[in-house]
């Protein structure tokens, strides 16, 4: 029987020898966080997409990640290990649809949150990640209506907090939908020093007993400097990879999802990379994502906008 290569040394060889990076996501699994050259959450991983020097671009996470970096980097090569990465959010808001959603609401300005595939970016005027929306929806000026697209949850959130008139698109995040409030208060009973920290993309009764929202990388940033000791974390378990290194010392408590059968809340999207398939992905430099010119020029011009915006606002 043929040995298997030894992986991640394989993969630190080609990564040299093509001057190809990897970027990974939060979510994806410790090992892969650990090889990757830069790891964060998706409005950093869209800052590193448009500002590095590498031929090649591996990403580890999902297809819109990887074509939100094709998009900002055109000349580069993007490789995503597993094609059908995709994401329930962006899936919940069809091109088609959304066009006429737009036109039965017309005069608004249209934020898409970074969760969407590049013809819905190329459909709208500015784009969002969970660490910017409210930032970005406030640097409009207060009388512009707004249309926020897909996320009904961050949508609603952003609305609640700016008081902006936002209509929502309704659409939601399979695995942040899914947390059993019942199953987080009962956690909170029995671990009462517990804080519980909450996404955006979850609905609003979890939100409403959370002690902190926010983003993968606002949630990493609150552990690492609260002085509490234990946090009941809803969001995809991934980012617990993060918060243990920064501080192995102190109990990250993942939320259940409402289907208890299926024991904890991961993202099946994100779980389809594996450190095998970034091997091949890197050594076979495929599947490449390809998208046409016109494309990446109307998709270009709104997250270049939320770049800019966030440069200045310094998220
Ligand atoms: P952030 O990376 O913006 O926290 O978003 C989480 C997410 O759902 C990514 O798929
Ligand atoms: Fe999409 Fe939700 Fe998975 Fe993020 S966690 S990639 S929003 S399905």
């Amino acid at each position: 029987m043929k040995e298997k290569p030894d992986y991640i040394s394989e993969i630190r060889r080609m990564k040299a020898e093509k001057n190809a990076i990897i970027l990974a996501h939060y979510y994806q699994t410790g090992d892969i966080q650990d090889i990757a050259d830069f790891v964060g959450d998706s409005l950093a991983l869209s800052q590193k997409a448009a500002s590095n020097n590498a031929d090649i671009i591996l990403f580890a996470g999902v297809r819109f990640m990887a074509e939100t970096a094709k998009i900002l980097a055109p000349e580069k090569k993007i490789l995503l290990p597993d094609i059908n990465a995709g994401c329930s959010l962006a899936d919940s808001c069809k091109a088609k649809d959304f066009k006429k959603f737009i036109k039965d609401n017309p005069g608004r300005t249209i934020v898409s949150y970074v969760n969407t595939t590049a013809e819905i970016k190329a459909l709208s005027d500015i784009i969002c990640t969970s660490s910017n929306a409210i930032s970005i929806v406030n640097s409009l000026p207060f009388e512009e209506k707004i249309i926020f697209a897909p996320d009904r949850n961050l949508g609603n959130y952003v609305l609640n907090k700016t008081g902006r008139d936002i209509i929502v698109w309704n659409g939601t995040c399979h695995v942040h939908e899914e947390f059993s409030l019942e199953a987080i208060l009962k956690l909170k009973e029995q671990n009462t020093d517990a804080k519980i920290i909450v996404h955006p993309e979850c609905e609003l009764p979890v939100r409403m007993v959370a002690d902190y929202i926010g983003s993968t990388a606002a949630l990493l940033k609150f552990t690492k400097e609260d002085n509490g000791n234990c946090y009941i974390i809803a969001t995809e378990p991934g980012i617990i990879h993060q918060m243990k290194k920064e501080n192995p010392y102190k109990t990250y408590i993942p939320a259940p999802p409402r289907d208890s059968t299926c024991g904890c809340s991961e993202c099946n999207f994100m779980k389809l990379i594996t450190i095998e398939k970034i091997y091949n992905c890197l050594k076979n430099e495929k599947p490449e994502i390809k998208l046409n010119e016109k494309l990446i020029t109307a998709a270009q011009k709104p997250i270049k906008r939320m770049l800019e915006i966030s440069g200045k606002t310094g998220n």
